[in-house]
């Protein structure tokens, strides 16, 4: 079987995600690095040098392999990944594949996220908590309906990594 982490940029996704899949003895596998390797560039290097769309574009492309080609994993996904195209279809309808969706509070991500900006290109400039607070609510609101889809909801704030693999 395979698991799927869903949730907004910030939301543990990657450090819950390689645990679980430590305890689990599955292997992890992380879109963003599949992405990065595939494409011999950073994620800012793509949205630098190709723009957002290209970048949407090839995400939905190595979602569909990724879903493919694991069959015992823990799944990472980019924060925009289920919000984009098909691709929350693409989930859902996935043979032994359970999505989770790592939700968390507005204050709980902008307090994760703000020293760790920088290589994520979407929020990189912004300089103020409050900005980054609005553009998270923002985002949220669109996003929501996408992560909703889950078969799996668990509320993240206040917990610590491990509770939350637990
Ligand atoms: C994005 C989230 C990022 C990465 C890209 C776009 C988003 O992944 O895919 O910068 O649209 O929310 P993380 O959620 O792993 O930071």
């Amino acid at each position: 079987m395979n698991i799927v982490l869903i949730g907004y940029m910030g939301s543990g996704k990657s450090s819950i995600g390689k645990k679980l899949a430590a305890i689990l003895k599955s292997s992890y596998c992380d879109l963003d690095e599949v992405i990065e390797k595939k494409e011999h560039r950073s994620i800012t290097e793509i949205f630098k040098e190709k723009g957002e769309i290209y970048f949407r574009t090839i995400e939905s492309k190595y979602l569909i392999e990724v879903l493919e080609q694991n069959s015992n994993s823990v799944i990472a996904l980019g924060g925009g990944t289920p919000c984009y195209g098909n691709n929350m279809d693409e989930i859902t309808k996935a043979q032994g594949t359970v999505s989770i969706y790592l939700k968390a509070s507005i204050n709980s991500l902008s307090n994760r996220l703000f020293n760790e900006k920088a290589n994520r290109p979407l929020i990189a400039h912004l300089e103020t908590v409050e900005a980054l607070n609005e553009f998270i609510g923002k985002h949220l609101f669109e996003r929501s309906s996408f992560y909703n889809q889950c078969k799996i909801v668990i509320n993240t704030d206040n917990k610590s990594i491990d509770e939350v693999v637990e």
